[in-house]
């Protein structure tokens, strides 16, 4: 029978006038369906891959048409809906619909977060804008890219420019390759010929992880990814709790002025990769999962290539380490929006309790680690605690990796003694840039606010920094000079904020926005601002709402004259 003569609800446009043709909603493209099974291949339809499976198409297509979504849609079983949001809440992403015009091949994305800002990054955005044909390259302002100490930067593609200028672009979009760059790194087989994986061999065979946790409880060892909770206690938290369990590694590394992780990643991979193993033997973790930023590719390329090579070694079974990208979204650093993340899903920070050492990653009791700590745990198992233990400067024990940035005359990162201050930070950096005199810094990223040169005697470790309101958090150093306005630094880490908050709670949403506005206009509102800020600490969920009045209390007390 013809469609057109066709009766019933599916079949007809005619019938009895109420029929239609096809299914309600968007319809499936037989084209666009084809082409995402042929990207998917045989990969498992997982919900928890959603993400890994926009990447392929992004990568594929350079944007997410609505045809591609609604083909991905059908063939994972999920509403349009499901796969929509999560789209569009990744800013490496580009949904594009049918009434809309895909992105141009090219986009140059221009980091805007405060060191690059101070290094001129504003200039190099409009020069880019004015000077390229917006049909042919797309320019775009994106947060910290994790090179700081190279500002200003801009990525083309994935290859990363650093010490950015509008002729060192042209030079590399002329050139046309767009791959990053590679460093040279420790790989498997070097890291093997030093010993390395010796004493991860040694607890498999029948080691006392209650042993190695007491080495990083003497050692001092706490997360270094900004909380600073003792790395060994969670191991106990995370035992407490009944398998299966998982591991996750934070290398979301997305806190403005921090660069440690890439730096150690680029360098030693192993002792990080070790690291995490054996923290996954001691909690008896059932998988490991890298969460591992999509501004660092590669860092991302060493690890598929480092964790292939220990597949092949036989160091861990096929599978074991699940390497997962992210897509542009700081607040998937945040450990339980890093784990919605992982499962497929947007970064919104979960509510606790829970906390993700009792209902982590699809609900298992998970251990989440920074990079950094892994790093450390590493070497602490191999060189024992006093490698830690055993240094003492302003009464603080330890050693930090500083990422120092700014006004400087060497940026970069600083593997100096806990108690370090603001002053024996700039001196072991050669000193200030030439003409620039120290006036301000930022402690741990724009979530710790500026403090002024006057306070240059606190040791920059856990602790030392609450009573002036604010603390080290990843030790992402940035330094301003007088030319420098520590308004427009306060400015710029709101900016920030508001750009990445997730939007999930109001103190957070609008307080950022409306903060931002205020802090715009010539003269402060300091009762409003201040009034605001408490709103923001006493009701947001998550750490990002809470500690973005940082800057703005800072700078009301300290720069008063400014604003
Ligand atoms: C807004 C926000 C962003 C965060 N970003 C990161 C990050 O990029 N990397 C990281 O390791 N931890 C980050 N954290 C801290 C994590 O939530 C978590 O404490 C950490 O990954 C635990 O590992 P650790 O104990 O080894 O530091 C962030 C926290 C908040 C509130
Ligand atoms: S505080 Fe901000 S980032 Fe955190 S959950 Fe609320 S809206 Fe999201
Ligand atoms: S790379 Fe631009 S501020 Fe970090």
């Amino acid at each position: 029978m013809a469609l057109d003569q066709q009766q019933g609800i599916w079949k007809s446009g005619r019938g009895n006038g109420r029929g239609r043709a096809t299914p309600k909603g968007r319809q499936l493209d037989d084209r666009a369906w084809d082409e995402v099974k042929a990207l998917l291949g045989t990969r498992p339809r997982r919900r928890d891959l959603l993400i890994e499976f926009l990447h392929l198409i992004q990568d594929r297509h350079g944007h997410l048409s609505a045809a591609h979504l609604r083909a991905l849609a059908e063939e994972m079983r999920l509403s349009m809906a499901e796969v929509w949001e999560v789209a569009t809440f990744y800013a490496h992403f580009d949904p594009v619909t049918e009434d809309q015009a895909p992105p141009p091949d090219l986009t140059i994305r221009v980091c805007d977060s405060l060191s690059c800002e101070l290094a001129g990054s504003e200039a190099l955005f409009r020069a880019l804008s004015d000077g390229h044909d917006p049909a042919r390259v797309r320019v775009l302002r994106a947060p910290c890219m994790g090179r700081c100490d190279t500002a200003p930067v801009a990525e083309i593609g994935h290859r990363h420019v650093d010490h950015a200028t509008p002729d060192l672009i042209r030079k590399v979009i002329e050139a046309g390759d767009f791959h990053p760059v590679m460093p040279e790194y420790e790989t498997l087989a070097t890291y093997l010929a030093e010993g390395g994986y010796a004493e991860l061999a040694e607890l498999r065979r029948g080691g006392d992880w209650e042993q190695v946790q007491e080495d990083l409880l003497t050692a001092g060892l706490r997360g270094m990814g900004g909380a600073g909770f003792p790395s060994g206690k969670k191991w106990g938290f995370v035992r407490a709790n009944p398998g299966p369990r998982y591991l996750a590694v934070n290398g979301d590394e997305g806190e403005p002025g921090t660069f440690k992780d890439r730096y150690y990643l680029e360098r030693t991979p192993h002792l990080m990769l070790e690291g995490m193993l054996i923290a996954a033997w001691a909690v008896e973790a059932e998988r490991c999962y890298i969460y591992m930023r999509d501004e660092y590719p590669a860092v991302l390329q060493i690890l598929r290539t480092e964790i292939a090579a220990l597949e092949e070694a036989g160091l861990v079974a096929p599978g074991y380490i699940d390497l997962r990208r992210g897509a542009g979204a700081y607040i998937c650093g945040e450990e339980s929006a890093m784990i919605e993340s992982i499962e497929g899903k947007r970064g919104l920070p979960r509510l606790r309790p829970p906390y993700v050492a009792q209902d982590g990653i699809f609900g298992r009791p998970t251990l989440v680690h920074n990079v950094e700590t892994l790093h450390w745990i590493a070497r602490i198992t191999r060189e024992g605690h006093q490698i830690k233990s055993g240094v003492t400067h302003n009464d603080r024990k330890g050693m930090r990796s500083y990422s120092l940035s700014g006004r400087v005359a060497n940026p970069g990162v600083y593997l100096l003694p806990a108690g370090t201050t603001i002053r024996d930070l700039i001196a072991a950096a050669g000193g200030m840039a030439e003409g620039h005199v120290f006036k301000a810094y930022q402690p741990g990223g724009p979530s710790s606010g500026l403090l002024p040169a006057s306070l240059d005697d606190v040791p920059l470790d856990f602790d030392t920094l609450q009573p002036h309101g604010t603390f080290i958090g990843s030790a992402a150093v940035v330094v301003l000079s007088d030319r420098d306005s520590a308004r427009d630094a306060a400015l710029n880490m709101l900016r920030f904020f508001e750009a990445e908050s997730c939007g999930q709670c109001t103190p957070c949403r609008v307080g950022c926005e409306k903060a931002v506005k205020l802090m715009s206009a010539e003269t402060w509102d300091r009762e409003l601002l201040e009034d605001l800020s408490q709103v923001m600490v006493d009701a947001s969920i998550c750490g990002l709402g809470q500690a973005a009045p940082n800057p703005i209390r800072l700078v009301m007390k300290h720069f008063p004259e400014e604003i």
